[in-house]
């Protein structure tokens, strides 16, 4: 496989809500974002992401968009926008814009002349079905909870929202919204702007037929619809391959074929992919709200299946762990507990870095931010978990029980601000944090990793480091070690005669791990233990949560 210079890349994405505050008004900003460049630099990462900065009423953080061409005030100015890309692209840092494209605000200009009357030219930028006030369309949920219809009593129909009430489902069948929207990824693209995040680009393509899902929420009429590639080859076409720009999509629920059909290179639509599949093996019955330990055996399987089924069909990857609509995974896959919260931090960065694909890192994940330890729903912000709340009681559960399903899964858990240092609120603000921090950042914070050679920072900076250097990283085939113990994932990628093994134990006890297969072992090239003396090829003991990376070469 030749290596484009993307695949060698490691992203870091801001939450610029949350980030850091340069003005004192409780609010990151763009500002805040630019001080920290050194901070990036020092990383060593090469691009970073930034959740959606433009004009937004705000209802699901900025995933709301009202204007799409302009920035929001409480961020800063275009100038300001236009600053920090320089200085970004002055270290060698490049930048990706997050683009919200399923669905805009219901306050942006195009709804708000859309609901006026069937008529109106932007009328038919949106999905609209008839329907009576006490009879939506069809029976389908949105994502947030609740009907995915809403009405409108002007045009006596309702719109499409699969998210909440206030962002309406585009329709991209209308040629114009298709010619507005390669507006929009143009002028981002001549601004210098080096990636696009594409929000949940498999929703996109819509049926013609809107019919009730006597199986489910609906989702299976709307994900990865028909027309969803022909709609990235058209932006692909004239807007990605002519800027050279990066792209990944979010996928919501989506299938490994159609994420190979994405971000195969002869099909010239999307550069690589997230997926979720490895971030719900701790749902019951599939179900986010009701809890269950993780599986280790499904999170091995799927991150196995997935290496091995892209790799096998020229897909790409995007790795992560966390974003901002995850819990902290140290608190989730790990263990945040004092004796084993930074033991296990390291080792979900090792397996992670350790795959083929490129790793997103989550702000505040580089230094092991945690879930905050909330004790009543108004601390919480976000609307999918003030939904579900209420959701959750009246499918019959105690608030207690709804208290616990939410402050284990709620998308804040990864949203509170960046803990900096000891000061008052973290060193995030001057003023009013507009999310709680979380109580432990006396403890853990950014100051207090850069001053420790052994903190989670610099493991985080080896790695994204490691992968420069070794190419087999990027482009090693995936092997892995099915073997009976179940907190061990293992792992090889070989390229040619070379090896890179990698091993992780998941749990808080000892294992004893056996391989099947010896290499020539040449070198450590990181481990989270300190010493290395599990370094026998054919027996290992591994300590709680302890994770090594080898490289070698192949025993013939
Ligand atoms: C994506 C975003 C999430 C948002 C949703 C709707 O999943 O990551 O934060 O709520 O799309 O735009």
């Amino acid at each position: 496989m030749t290596i484009e210079e993307w695949q060698s890349y490691s992203v870091y994405q801001i939450y610029p809500k949350s980030f850091n505050d340069a003005n004192g008004d409780g609010f990151g900003d763009i500002e805040g974002i630019r001080e920290k460049i050194p901070y990036l630099k020092k990383l060593g990462i090469d691009m970073i992401w930034i959740t959606p900065i433009q004009p937004s009423p705000q209802k699901d953080n900025g995933y709301d968009i009202s204007e799409y061409c302009a920035i929001n005030p409480q961020y800063g100015t275009l100038l300001e926008f236009k600053q920090l890309l320089n200085d970004l692209h002055e270290v060698g840092i490049k930048l990706m814009m997050d683009m919200v494209l399923n669905h805009t605000s219901t306050e942006h200009q195009w709804f708000q002349a859309a609901k006026q009357s069937r008529s109106h030219p932007y009328h038919d930028y949106y999905i609209w079905q008839e329907g009576t006030p006490a009879q939506p369309p069809t029976n389908w949920q949105s994502k947030f909870g609740g009907s995915s219809w809403g009405y409108n009593e002007a045009t006596a129909e309702y719109y499409l929202h699969l998210f909440d009430t206030t962002q309406a489902d585009l329709n991209w069948r209308n040629p114009s919204v298709r010619a507005e929207i390669k507006k929009i990824l143009r002028f981002w693209a001549e601004l210098g702007v080096d990636g696009f995040r594409l929000d949940v680009i498999n929703l996109i393509s819509k049926p013609t037929l809107f019919l009730n899902d006597d199986e489910g929420d609906g989702r299976r009429f709307y994900t990865d619809g028909k027309q969803v590639e022909s709609y990235l080859k058209e932006l692909n076409e004239e807007i990605f391959s002519p800027y050279g720009i990066l792209t990944v999509g979010e996928m919501s629920s989506t299938s490994m074929a159609a994420c190979i059909e994405y971000t195969k290179p002869a099909n010239n639509e999307l550069s690589m992919t997230f997926n979720f599949h490895h971030l719900k093996v701790d749902y019951r019955d599939g179900d986010k709200w009701q809890l269950m330990p993780m599986n280790i055996s499904a999170l091995k399987a799927l991150l196995s299946d997935w290496q091995r089924g892209m790799q096998a069909k020229g897909g790409w990857n995007a790795l992560f762990w966390c974003n901002h609509d995850q819990p902290r995974i140290v608190s989730r896959y790990g263990n945040d507990s004092d004796e084993y919260r930074e033991l296990s931090a390291k080792m979900l960065a090792l397996v992670l870095h350790g795959l083929q694909g490129t790793p997103y890192i989550y702000q505040g994940e580089e230094i092991g931010m945690t879930n905050p330890d909330w004790h009543a729903i108004d601390e919480f912000e976000d609307v999918e978990t003030l939904n579900q709340f209420e959701l959750i009681q009246q499918k019959g559960q105690t608030a207690d029980e709804a208290f616990a399903a939410v402050s284990a899964r709620s998308r804040d858990n990864g949203r509170t601000p960046v803990q900096w240092d000891a000061s008052q609120q973290a060193g995030f603000t001057t003023g009013k944090p507009w999310l709680k921090i979380a109580s432990n950042y006396t403890k853990i914070n950014v100051a207090e990793c850069l001053s420790r050679a052994d903190s989670i920072f610099y493991f985080y900076q080896k790695l994204i480091a490691l992968r420069k250097v070794e190419a087999t990283l990027i482009t090693g085939q995936f092997r892995r070690y099915d073997r009976p113990e179940e907190g061990v994932f293992a792992y090889d990628r070989i390229a040619g005669d070379e090896v890179i093994r990698v091993v992780a134990n998941f749990t808080d006890q000892p294992v004893v791990f056996e391989w099947a297969t010896p290499i020539h072992l040449a070198e450590t090239l990181l481990t989270n233990y300190e010493g290395d003396a599990t370094n026998d090829q054919t027996k290992l003991t591994l300590r709680p949560y302890e994770s090594i990376m080898w490289k070698g070469t192949v025993v013939v």
